[in-house]
């Protein structure tokens, strides 16, 4: 069986590494802004370079590592994903752009025209992580006061409406959220490939939308007996309606050539945690919003601060990796063997393809793609046709 294996765009900018968290040129953060001072200049002006050359660097080096492509999240702290990756298409050749998009905050004939144009520019290299929000500020931020279900419902009515105009002809909808009268896509953009879909949410309305659509149910790593619970039900709900649907985890990564040299990374990132940092997961543990894929991670990780270890949930799987960097709890820590024996044990509980990251993104791009793809079952033998020459 092949897997699909994804890396992630560091759309918000990076530090040098999970241990310390020096600035370097991927990162936008800085006093000066977006452009990054190079200290070698004379002077120590800029020359020019910006957080989206690094970005290409990376979508460039997940390409040539074996990566199928790279998940391009939407927060309120990254760029913008569909811009994002009209500048890929042209920056690389084979690698897929997967779209992180709310689809209530578009509507659905220009999202139609917008992703028949990417496509026709691309050559089919577009495709879809369909979220729906997770309520709380966030939700509000984007001027969004819809209620966690009809969010879902809306996330559904959307995507018929995206399929029903991408079939061509004239097309008319009268739903709860959208109504549209003789819509069409210009002649010229029909006939490409509908975008591959995979679909996150863990709530009961996200399996029951993501039954409908989803090509891949896409989950954050979760201890792996509630995540094949999960799996199985999206399965269930799935098979009933005629349909086969995939899954897919997303998961951060620390592989190194020895276990103690991961667990080292990490306990480092821990002990150089910044008085921010600490707020911020103080924060992340307090947070309100309606996202139960966000409860779920909450629910695994310590409320206190004292020792890395008690974060360690199984072998080799680590819930603090939100203090590191943000984002999801949960992740896979240990030599290039135990972490591809890992994504093994998520292939057997029904995986069929993965989204991985690790800090830095451009350098570890390179060190995953050759140290840990080629061991993972079923995405090895795309592998062995590289060969070292001279
Ligand atoms: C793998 C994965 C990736 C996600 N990426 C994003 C993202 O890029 N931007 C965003 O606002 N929310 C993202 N979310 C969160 C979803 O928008 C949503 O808040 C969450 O899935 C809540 O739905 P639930 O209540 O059904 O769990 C992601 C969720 C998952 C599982």
């Amino acid at each position: 069986m092949a897997i699909d294996i994804f890396w992630r765009i560091p759309t918000h900018g990076e530090p040098s590494s999970l241990r310390n968290k020096l600035h370097h040129r991927g990162d936008w953060s800085q006093q000066e802004g977006d452009h990054i001072v190079h200290r070698g200049l004379a002077g120590g002006g800029s020359d020019g370079f910006n957080s989206l050359d690094y970005i290409a660097e990376v979508a460039r080096a997940a390409e040539i590592s074996g990566f199928h492509g790279g998940l391009i999240p939407s927060f309120p702290m990254t760029d913008e994903p569909w811009a994002i990756s009209s500048f890929l298409a042209r920056e690389t050749s084979t690698f897929r752009f997967m779209i992180a998009f709310q689809p209530g905050f578009l509507n659905p004939v220009t999202a139609a025209r917008m992703t028949a144009s990417l496509q026709r520019a691309s050559n089919g290299r577009a495709l879809f992580n369909i979220i729906t929000g997770g309520g709380g500020p966030a939700q509000l931020w984007w001027g969004d006061v819809a209620p966690h279900d009809d969010r879902y419902a809306r996330t559904t009515e959307f995507l018929d409406v995206l399929r029903g105009l991408w079939k061509g002809g004239s097309y008319s909808h009268h739903g709860k959220f959208y109504q549209l009268e003789n819509a069409a896509l210009p002649a010229q953009l029909l006939g490409q490939e509908f975008p591959e879909i995979y679909f996150s949410g863990s709530s009961d309305a996200a399996l029951a939308s993501a039954s409908q659509h989803a090509d891949f149910y896409l989950s954050w790593l979760e201890p792996f007996d509630q995540l094949k619970e999960k799996f199985d039900k999206v399965k269930e709900k799935t098979d009933k309606l005629g349909r086969k649907v995939k899954c897919a985890v997303r998961v951060d990564i620390v592989a190194r050539a020895t276990e103690e040299e991961a667990w080292r990374e990490v306990r480092r990132g821990f002990e150089n945690l910044s008085d921010a940092d600490k707020e911020r997961y103080a924060r992340f543990a307090q947070q309100t919003g309606d996202s139960v894929g966000a409860n779920r991670q909450r629910n695994n990780t310590p409320k206190t601060l004292d020792n890395y270890r008690d974060f360690i949930l199984h072998p080799n799987i680590w819930s603090g990796f939100s203090l590191l960097r943000g984002g999801q709890t949960n992740g896979i820590v240990g030599s290039y063997e135990q972490v591809a024996e890992r994504l093994d044990d998520l292939v057997k509980l029904g995986a069929d393809a993965f989204i991985l990251a690790s800090t830095p993104h451009l350098e570890e791009a390179y060190r995953v793609g050759e140290e840990v793809l080629p061991l993972v079952q079923g995405h090895g033998a795309r592998n062995s046709v590289l060969r070292a020459v001279g």
